[in-house]
């Protein structure tokens, strides 16, 4: 094969679809997860730091009281994508996601592109959720803030819950189901309970003027720190207004991510062509309604200058003087962000473990351990990246990261949905994206347009992770990739073990 020809070599899609079904008995998985169970999974991780944290900084420094916009537009733009992932998650469902669709479709180089994306995604958003969780541990518990929370020189707040759970994450614990179902339970309570709670507290003045006028950036962000859209236009540096508001949008976009880890679960989904675009689609309107109540509500409660920058939803009740119940969300939340930061460190390491299985990173690294059965060397190697990063990078900084990285992975899933409505045609597809290929160019094009308001810098950081990226693929798995051994993508079931599953819930 030639030089290009193996960059763009595909795996068969009816491989990949079939892939499981010698696998032994005992290590498949059974199809039980109908549509609720896959809202309740996808809920579980899309609520977090996000909503909890974010809105604080992003309404107090770029959007204002229009914080609320912000999310109704990252909202939507989720929306086009998870349209998309439904198609593929439904005719291909599968473990792997993106990267399988990809590697389906568009080809090796694509995929690994898309993986190494994802490891980005998952290690930074666990190392932005620490920084969360560090914020309101600090707020609740009155810790110092010399280390702990978002004003601390080493973030050790952080860095001991992305240890304890990296640890817990490589001996195989997972969350039992009803911990899984209880956390779920408690993010939406708590968001229910602001809504409702909040709005006996508002006070019309904190909402006007709604859009805060376009002014100089006071934090004077000037050369790369501005939004890469205003850097190439030559525009003056501004917060607030409309430019204040879709920097905000970008970087809350964040508080969507992790609703596409539903996608993975196809094969234990009862019936995926029903069930896993009511997954998505539920997932997303529920925290969609759920964030827009939020936001409306705290820039009403206190004015978005006063917002907390490490705990805004519970500081808001302890200004409002309900400190009990900034407390009893302060332990909530705790709760609630230690499950994110869980589950973003096992996915991290299936997905490493999915490039060693497929011979694109070495397999010493993705070797399953004996008595674990997880892949115990790369989900500690990346726990301890993903501490030192939490550790000194701040919150937004790193959220600003991750949103990059999975605006990229939904701009290749859109291209992914058109190409294959070209190439297989015939595909069984129980769900069908609407006006394809006018949707998913819709959503790649706004996803690049989202990108476009984030900071230069972040996107020089993006690019070099992949220039990075390349380069490995280029010394590494180009040459030993098992396709290069002829087998069309004949992936061989690993025995005695199925790691394959990112935030699979155990009974
Ligand atoms: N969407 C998740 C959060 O907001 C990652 O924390």
């Amino acid at each position: 094969m030639s030089f290009l020809g193996n960059l763009v070599r595909t795996k068969d899609i009816d491989t990949v679809i079939h892939q499981n079904d010698d696998v032994e008995e005992g290590s498949s998985l059974s199809k039980r997860l109908s549509a609720r169970d896959l809202m309740g999974f996808g809920i579980g991780i899309v609520i977090g730091t996000g909503i909890f944290t974010l809105t604080g900084v992003e309404a107090k420094n770029h959007a204002g009281p229009a914080i609320v916009v912000s999310f109704l537009i990252a909202g939507v733009i989720s929306m086009l994508a998870a349209l998309c992932y439904a198609e593929l998650a439904s005719a291909v469902p599968t473990a792997g996601s993106s990267y399988t669709y990809a590697y389906a479709t568009i080809g090796e180089i694509f995929a690994w592109i898309i993986a190494w994306d994802l490891i980005l995604e998952f290690a930074l958003g666990a190392a932005v959720v620490a920084r969360g969780w560090s914020g309101y541990l600090q707020d609740s518990l009155g810790l110092p803030t010399s280390i702990f929370g978002e004003s601390s020189v080493v973030n050790l707040g952080a860095v001991f819950i992305s240890l304890v759970l990296g640890v817990v994450a490589a001996v195989g614990i997972r969350e039992s189901k009803w911990v899984t179902n209880a956390l779920v339970a408690i993010k939406v309570t708590v968001c229910l309970f602001v809504i409702v709670a909040g709005l006996f507290f508002l006070k019309a003045s904190n909402l006007t003027p709604f859009f805060p006028p376009s002014r100089p950036d006071p934090e004077n962000k000037s050369g790369l720190a501005q939004p890469l859209w205003q850097w190439i236009s030559g525009a003056d540096p501004s917060a607030y207004g409309i430019a204040g508001v879709l920097v905000a949008a970008a970087v809350v976009f964040f508080a969507y991510s992790g609703f596409e880890a539903v996608a993975n679960l196809g094969e234990e989904t009862e019936n995926p062509g029903r069930d896993m675009p009511r997954g998505l689609i539920g997932t997303l309107v529920i925290c969609t309604v759920l964030y827009l109540g939020v936001c409306f509500v705290l820039t009403g409660m206190v004015n978005f200058k006063s917002l907390s920058e490490g705990a805004p939803i519970s500081d808001a009740f302890h200004q409002v003087g309900l400190g009990w119940a900034g407390f009893l969300i302060g332990l909530a939340a705790i709760c609630g962000l230690s499950s994110v930061i869980l589950v973003d460190i096992v996915a991290m390491g299936r997905i490493g473990f999915a490039l060693c299985r497929d011979g694109l990173l070495p397999p010493a690294i993705g070797k399953v351990h004996e008595k674990y059965q997880t892949p115990f060397r790369i989900t500690i190697g990346t726990t301890i990246v993903v501490a030192v990063i939490a550790a000194f990078v701040p919150l937004a900084t790193l959220a600003e990261m991750v949103s990059i990285g999975t605006l990229f992975a939904f701009v290749v899933v859109a291209v992914a949905v058109a190409v294959l409505r070209k190439t297989k045609p015939r595909m069984d597809r129980p769900f069908r994206t609407p006006q394809v290929p006018l949707l998913p160019i819709l959503s790649a094009v706004l996803c690049v347009g989202l990108m476009a308001s984030l900071a230069t810098e972040t996107w020089l950081r993006f690019l070099v992770w992949l220039v990075i990226g390349l380069v490995v693929y280029g010394f590494y798995g180009r040459k030993h990739s098992v396709l290069n051994r002829g087998s069309r993508g004949r992936i061989e079931p690993t025995k005695g073990s199925d790691p394959r599953h990112p935030g699979q819930v155990v009974d």
